[in-house]
């Protein structure tokens, strides 16, 4: 079961996994909210972990017209999200070579991409690095969303989280918190 399955891998490697359970449909829901579907050509998900966004974004693309593809760090993450995806295309690597992948498409920058990535877990050299990588990978007006649990937005990371993404993208939106998450969580839209 995937939830079995999530938390051997949060014991296992905690920093990269960072959450105790799979996200929420209601999370997912918000966010991919702001993704214009009709419009997108290409669209990147960041630690895809189980799947959970991976089917939303599935399910409302056109695959015949949407470039779609995840980048998973974990290889054992990596091989349940294509067990539980297996349309999705998900390659094992570091959502910091996000432009090498958009490059093998043919592509400079995608319409939208979503993470979720633990950020809290990150050094701050590394949420810089891909933080910069996602904005020159992005369109311009291009899209970026992301969660953050509720219950650390007031401890001084959560914070200073909340101002880099002020300082990398042109305009930060926080949703409502979705309660129907483990822990509630919102979802930052960041627009470049
Ligand atoms: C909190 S889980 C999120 C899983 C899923 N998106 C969800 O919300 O249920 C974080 C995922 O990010 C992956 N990850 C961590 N660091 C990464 C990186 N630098 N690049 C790509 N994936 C990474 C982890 O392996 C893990 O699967």
């Amino acid at each position: 079961m995937a939830i079995w399955h999530y938390l051997s891998q949060f014991c296992r490697e905690p920093r990269t996994i960072g959450a105790i359970a799979p996200s929420s449909k209601q999370l997912a829901a918000r966010m991919i909210e702001p993704i214009d579907f009709k419009r997108a050509r290409v669209i990147v998900e960041y630690g895809p972990g189980c799947g959970v966004f991976t089917r939303h974004v599935l399910e409302r693309i056109d695959r015949d017209r949407t470039i779609f593809f995840g980048l998973e760090l974990n290889e054992k993450m990596n091989r349940l999200v294509m067990e539980k995806t297996p349309d999705a295309v998900i390659y094992q690597d570091s959502a910091a070579a996000v432009k090498k992948y958009l490059r093998q498409y043919g592509v400079k920058h995608a319409d939208a991409i979503i993470s979720g990535l633990p950020w809290a877990s990150f050094s701050e050299s590394l949420q810089d690095e891909i933080l910069s990588e996602t904005v020159s990978g992005l369109k311009k007006n291009g899209i970026f969303t992301t969660f953050a649990y509720l219950h650390g937005l007031v401890l001084p990371s959560g914070k200073r989280f909340r101002q880099k993404l002020l300082k990398y993208f042109s305009k930060v939106e926080a949703s409502p918190v979705v309660w129907e998450n483990l822990p509630p969580a919102l979802v930052y839209w960041c627009r470049k």
